[in-house]
């Protein structure tokens, strides 16, 4: 097949993981015959050094012309200390989701035997892990209006809002997805507390007559935080609003014993993009030592999701499988033992030819 992919490599550690991931790409297409091109575009931090804007036009443009996106990571430390900072490089991240309509957050979460020892928990919790987290991206706490600092700075609001269409179109992801795995859903929200999580979980109830054959369950969201350490395999599919699937997507994260393993996929309504969910990491760019593994777990995650190339993706997902049976890491992995970024990737490049 053919199809176009824009690179927005970004901040931190982005341009080496997506060097890796780009790789990956190409041997991909090598092997199985098919043709990805690749366009480079600016966002984040490094966007607004170049033009002061963190989701340019140009790139804006790019994405819609495109077949899928692959994102790198964004943030730069230069400003996370700076609240009066009037451009902000998740600015960027933000706006592209919501330019694309990019409402449905899809992060798969997955322990693997040969990293049981890496994760703060006990092995006997971590069996059997493989859930998915819908997070809801587009909307809530995170574009509601107004969200300000009052003119005499002792106040400050922020608005969470939720409209039924926008709860409904990301549930049927949700539903979607559990028919398509172990048929159970969990709906996570604080209906107990917040008006919006009532909504929510109404609607959710209202649509669990369309789909007899998935089990729902509710979950109120600080006791999800702690269902997820201590039973974390009792999960098939998560569906929450946007706040409570960021904060639950890094706790969930730890399991497998490096955030530098999970892909994400971000779908809505134009063009979906693919992810890494760890991060810029700043302290570590430019030193080679960045898992590679969540980019190019990514780029399986798009050949399977946005281009169906099931085996494609299924041969990747098997190589970093073998990868860390076989204790080829980076040093957030194996500390013991670490290779570099480039070095995993020649690994995976030279086991996919
Ligand atoms: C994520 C990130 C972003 C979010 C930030 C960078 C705006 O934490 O993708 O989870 O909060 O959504
Ligand atoms: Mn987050």
């Amino acid at each position: 097949m053919k199809a176009k992919i824009a690179l927005l490599a970004g901040d931190g550690i982005g341009p080496e993981i997506m060097e890796q991931g780009v790789r990956v790409l190409n041997a991909i297409a090598k092997k199985y015959n098919h043709e990805f091109t690749v366009t480079e575009g600016a966002i984040g931090g490094a966007a607004i050094d170049a033009c002061g804007n963190p989701y340019p036009e140009e790139t804006h443009q790019l994405c819609l012309n495109s077949d899928a996106v692959l994102f790198g990571a964004i943030g730069d430390p230069k400003y996370d200390n700076n609240p009066d900072a009037k451009v902000r490089p998740e600015q960027g991240l933000l706006a592209m989701r919501k330019a694309l309509g990019l409402y449905a957050n899809l992060r798969p979460v997955k322990t693997f035997p040969a990293l049981y020892s890496q994760s703060p928990l006990k092995e006997d919790r971590l069996v059997g892990v493989d859930f998915m987290v819908v997070r809801e991206l587009t909307g809530g706490i995170y574009f509601g209006r107004p969200s300000e600092i009052s003119e005499d700075g002792l106040q400050s609001v922020d608005t969470c809002l939720y409209s039924k269409e926008e709860i409904r179109r990301v549930a049927i992801n949700a539903f979607e997805l559990a028919q398509k795995s172990k048929k159970k859903l969990t709906m996570v929200d604080k209906a107990n507390v917040l008006s919006t999580s009532r909504l929510w979980r109404k609607t959710v109830q209202e649509m669990s007559l369309d789909y007899p054959e998935v089990s729902v369950e509710y979950l109120f969201v600080d006791n999800a935080a702690m269902q997820l350490i201590l039973r974390p395999n009792q999960f098939d599919v998560i569906l929450t609003e946007n706040l409570f699937g960021d904060i639950l997507t890094d706790e969930a994260s730890v399991l497998p014993g490096s955030i530098g393993l999970q892909p994400s996929a971000s779908v809505g309504e134009k063009t979906a993009i693919f992810e890494p969910i760890h991060g810029s990491y700043p302290q570590a760019a430019g030193k080679n030592i960045a898992n590679p593994f969540g980019m190019i777990l990514s780029v399986a995650m798009m050949l399977d999701y946005q281009f169906g190339l099931k085996d494609e993706a299924g041969a990747i997902v098997d190589i970093v499988d073998e990868a860390l049976s076989a204790q080829v890491g980076t040093e957030d992995l194996f500390p013991e033992n670490p290779l570099s970024t480039s070095v995993v990737g020649d690994w995976v490049i030279q086991k996919l030819a």
